[in-house]
């Protein structure tokens, strides 16, 4: 018997193929729409590998039934979905796709950054709604990002990235991170600065955290109230770091002057979300990584991962190390 994959979205036919070689292969028929939890559960089931994408939730409940299960690649390099204690108590590697989507999402975060800073929506709707009537001298004025003071919360590889795209706008870059990164600091002009200090000198916070109970609503209230009232709160890594309750307060309240959002706690929202409808907020359909390129490499890397476990070795980018005997 060849062993069942499951994959839980419509992708490529062509990068399927390599796995159709040794296993039998079964696709969610919908490129757009999630597969049912329940029904995810049931093909979990008799699956020895599952490639899932970030809004498929993979609890102890599935996994407990889960007995056939060798690997879990997930479409995404946050992980957040997962269960991951509950999988390597089983025996299953679990893989994320790092790296090959830094630089893009990176180019994403910078993107959101000037697109709120200098409203850019706006100021193209300004164009479409037949609005633009005179040149005036503040029309649509937005916010040097140049020398201004960038705080990145969350200094791993795309917070890398994004400091060295920021470095070439002349903006002076402090981070934070669980664990100072003296590799960056080595090869990049950041400061590591206390949380606070992150929030209270920054023009501009951009949030590339991932999500884990310590990183949970860690932009609450206090947290908008120690930022500028100039600043812009840019989030690119999930919204569940975010209460956003006390973003739309922030917001309502002048505490804080924008924000530029990727991701939202409960997605996906639409145009009726408070943070969508909010005058100051650009909010994009989580599309940090979306790019034909580089979804095309995240999707080699995952059946990669799930090749390999087949063929007997460990998946190149796995999280749960300690399946991996050392030496
Ligand atoms: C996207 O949010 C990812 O984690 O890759
Ligand atoms: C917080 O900044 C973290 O890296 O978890």
């Amino acid at each position: 018997d060849k062993p069942f994959i499951f994959i839980t979205r419509n992708i490529p036919e062509k990068f399927v193929e390599p796995l159709r070689v040794v296993a039998e292969v079964e696709m969610w028929h919908s490129e757009e729409d999630p597969v049912p939890h329940d029904v995810l559960t049931e093909k979990a089931k008799k699956a020895h590998g599952l490639l899932t994408v970030l809004s498929d939730r993979v609890d102890e409940e599935l996994l407990k039934e889960a007995t056939n299960l060798k690997v879990i690649a997930n479409l995404a390099v946050g992980f957040d979905n997962i269960d991951i204690q509950a999988a390597t108590k089983r025996q299953i590697y679990v893989c994320n796709t790092p790296d090959v989507l830094s630089d893009t999402t990176a180019d994403l975060a910078m993107t959101l950054l000037m697109t709120t800073a200098r409203n850019i929506l706006e100021a193209s709707a300004h164009i479409k709604e037949n609005k633009w009537t005179s040149w005036s001298p503040y029309l649509l004025a937005g916010r040097d990002i140049h020398h201004k003071t960038l705080g990145i919360v969350g200094m791993g590889k795309i917070g890398e990235v994004l400091a060295k795209r920021a470095a070439g706008f002349d903006m002076n870059i402090l981070y934070h991170n669980r664990s100072r990164n003296e590799q960056a600091e080595s090869k990049l002009p950041v400061t590591y600065a206390s949380m606070d200090d992150v929030l209270e000198k920054s023009d501009f916070v951009v949030c590339l955290t991932p999500l884990t109970k310590q990183t949970e609503n860690m932009f609450n209230e206090e947290a908008f109230k120690k930022m500028k009232k100039s600043a812009m709160f840019i989030n690119v890594s999930r919204g569940d770091v975010v209460d956003e309750a006390a973003l739309l307060k922030a917001l309502n309240e002048e505490e804080i002057a924008a924000a530029g959002l990727d991701v939202f706690v409960n997605e996906p929202i639409d145009g009726s979300h408070p943070l969508a409808m909010h005058p100051k907020v650009v909010a994009l359909p989580h599309i940090g990584s979306a790019t034909v390129e580089t979804r095309t490499s995240m999707i080699k890397l995952a059946v990669q991962n799930i090749e390999a476990v087949l063929a007997g070795h460990f998946p190149s980018t796995i999280i749960n190390r300690e399946l991996v005997p050392q030496g």
